[in-house]
Order: C-alpha cells, then structure tokens, then sequence
C-alpha cells in the first residue's frame, strides 16, 4: 500500500492560482495515481489536510501499512520540522512532489526542510510529477512480501476507479535499495 499525502490547500487545486498550478484537481490527482498503481497490483492510501498535525497522525498511523509515500507538503515543505521529524522516523521511501518549480519561485520557496529525508524530488513537472513518483516507488518495490495478495497467492484486484481503497492487509515496512 502506497501512501499519498497532500498538504495545505492542495484540496483546492484547479481553482488556486491556476496559471501556477494548473486546472487538474486533487481528485484527478488521486485517480491518477491509483490507476497507475493499480497496474502494479498496489492500493493507494490518499489524505489531504490543511493541519500539521493532521498529516503527522496520518503518516504515523500508516506507517506499519506502507511500503512507500508520496508527498506534497504544501507550505509545510518551508516550516515544517515537525514534518521532518516524521519522515525521518519511517523506514519506507519518501518521495516528494511539487507541482510548481518551488526555485524559479520567492526566495522563501527555495527553503526546503523536507528534503533531506526523503528518497527524492519531483519539482516543477506539474501533476505529472505524481505519476513519475507512483511509477518509481511501484517499480522499486519488488519484494513480494511488500506486495498484497489474495487467498490463494495471486496479485489483489483493484478497482482503478476506486481512489479510496483502504482494504489492503497490513504489510511490512522496510528499507529498499535502490
Ligand atoms: C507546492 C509549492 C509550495 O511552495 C506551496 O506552498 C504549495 C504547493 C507545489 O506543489 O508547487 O502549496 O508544494
């Protein structure tokens, strides 16, 4: 199961500042990447929230579940050493995105307190940026033990419709190389 977490004001996306972020909603978002992930066989767990702590509680509480999380951290990106915090003490990769090119912005956007402990980044490539990352992380997670599956041993059908699937059996979190 993959987490996807976006922060503050990324609900509203397609209607903020659209010649900065373009006309794609959060929901497109999270459809897209579902669907990407559900051609590897993997759940994807979305959350947005507008509160610090609200993000921090979701990752910690999917941490055990997770095998990989994609993050936009919004504004949080340049305050947040809660967040950093957070992401430091999880054992899965972390890939932050950003829709916009955060350098090529205000100096203030060129401070970034998360990246240091995250696998990468994908900036400025818009929302496509969230697919390359759910790419990446289904790629990379090849062990079969990360994986889910049914009964009888076979890869757990998902609905790419189905943006919201949180059925997925608990798996083990780890270090991957790569
Ligand atoms: C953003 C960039 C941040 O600086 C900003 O606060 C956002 C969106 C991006 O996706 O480009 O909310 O993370």
């Amino acid at each position: 199961m993959i987490l996807l977490v976006n922060g503050p004001n990324l609900n509203l996306l397609g209607e903020r500042e659209p010649e900065v972020y373009g006309a794609t909603t959060l929901h497109d978002i999270e459809k897209m990447v579902a669907e990407a992930c559900a051609a590897y066989g993997r759940v994807v767990r979305p959350f947005q929230s507008n509160h610090e702590g609200a993000v921090i509680d979701f990752i910690q509480e999917n941490r055990k579940d997770a095998l990989g999380l994609i993050v936009n951290p919004g504004a949080f990106t340049h305050t947040s050493y809660a967040l950093h915090d957070c992401l430091k003490s999880v054992s899965f990769p972390v890939i932050e995105v950003h829709i916009s090119n955060v350098h090529a912005r205000e100096e203030w956007r060129r401070q970034d307190l998360i990246a240091p402990v995250t696998r990468g980044q994908i900036v400025g490539l818009g929302p496509a940026g969230y697919y390359y990352a759910a790419i990446w992380l289904c790629t990379q997670a090849t062990d079969p033990v990360m994986g889910e599956y049914d009964e009888d041993g076979g890869p757990v059908e998902v609905d790419p419709n189905d943006v919201r699937v949180d059925e997925a059996p608990p798996v083990v979190g780890g270090d991957y190389e790569g």
